[in-house]
């Protein structure tokens, strides 16, 4: 990929991006993962979050999804950015922002954000995942692309709460939010995490610039959530050892199989884990059997419409809401200010 010389930055930026670890500081890495896990698996239907797939393994592993040929939600919204970006620089202007801060959630290697910021050239950029070792390495390779360009990496888990450190600049921040991961809350969580990142007192957002996967025929939605290769079912299988290692428990991937499905009613791509044969999983305070056949529900991908999202953005307190897509129509972009 090749970039733009880095753009004039602060005068102090630092050589390397400074880093703030919120994730294994708050202890929730060891008590409260195994509490939510044990939780999940011992439900009537059980479930994991899909948040525990980002172990360094599983984030290697999405990375590798995104260049497999039936995933086409990362190359896509890749041409959105590259044919918009300046419209894009455009609607952050008419909203009086020059120089964002612009908040990266889910930063993961940061690639999306890499693409945008010689446009939208950002007074500050702020990389936040719960994958905190892979950040830590993503954060310092953007430092090397624009070394003048001031790196505040945050390691913490967003989904439930959005008060960032005091080292993230309130002024003029602008949330990123690509990659279609609002489609993995349900949209009822979805419009708690939208309030949340327009809430003066947690995101204090100016504006979003949101994407997201647009509904489509069934048979794309399937193949991308189970190529051919097999690299979204080790990403799937991977959950497995993240939970042996954080609950202590004994899954052997090979007694699960990947599961991927469109469910219409809901709009939803399901991703489980089905059990090969009848099996019980042991952790140190607890066990479930698992009968043939019984699965574990590890992921929902929603999959919006212009018009659904558009209403969503609205109820959680958004306005000037602009949608840019690519010429199949099959995701989108969304610039929405508060
Ligand atoms: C991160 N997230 C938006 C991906 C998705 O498409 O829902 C995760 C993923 N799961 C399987 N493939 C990709």
């Amino acid at each position: 990929m090749n970039f733009p010389l880095p753009y004039p930055g602060l005068a102090l930026a630092p050589a390397s991006p400074q880093f703030i670890d919120r994730y294994n500081a708050s202890g929730h890495g060891q008590l409260g993962a195994a509490r939510e896990l044990a939780d999940g698996l011992n439900a009537a239907a059980a479930s994991v979050p899909p948040k525990y797939f980002y172990d360094a393994l599983g984030s290697q592993l999405f990375e590798a999804i995104t260049h497999v040929d039936e995933y086409y939600p990362t190359r896509t919204e890749a041409g959105i950015f590259d044919a918009a970006h300046d419209h894009m620089a455009a609607a952050l202007a008419d909203a009086g922002i020059t120089r964002p801060c612009l908040i990266d959630l889910g930063a993961g290697s940061c690639a999306k954000a890499m693409r945008l910021i010689p446009h939208l050239r950002p007074r500050q950029y702020v990389p936040v995942d719960i994958s905190v070792d892979f950040l830590r390495d993503a954060a310092e390779q953007v430092q090397n692309t624009f070394p003048e360009l001031a790196i505040v990496g945050v390691g913490m888990d967003f989904s439930a709460a959005l008060v960032l450190p005091p080292q993230v600049q309130r002024q003029d921040r602008v949330f990123f939010y690509p990659g279609s991961s609002i489609g993995n809350f349900s949209p009822d969580q979805a419009l708690a995490f939208l309030q949340r990142i327009a809430d003066p007192a947690q995101g204090a957002a100016r504006g979003l610039l949101l994407g997201i996967d647009l509904v489509k025929d069934k048979a794309t939605l399937e193949a991308a959530y189970d190529d051919a290769l097999g690299v979204t079912a080790a990403f799937n299988k991977n959950l497995l050892r993240h939970v042996n290692t954080l609950l202590g428990a004994d899954f052997n991937p090979h007694q699960w199989r990947h599961i991927a499905l469109f469910n219409e009613a809901q709009s939803r791509i399901e991703m489980h884990l089905e059990a090969r044969c009848e099996l019980t999983v042991h952790w140190p305070e607890g066990e479930r059997r698992f009968g043939m056949g019984e699965r574990i529900h590890t992921e929902s991908s929603y999959k919006y419409t212009l018009d659904s999202m558009s209403a969503l953005l609205r109820q959680a307190g958004f306005s000037q809401i602009k949608p840019w897509t690519d010429p199949k129509d099959w995701f989108a972009v969304f610039w929405a200010s508060v």
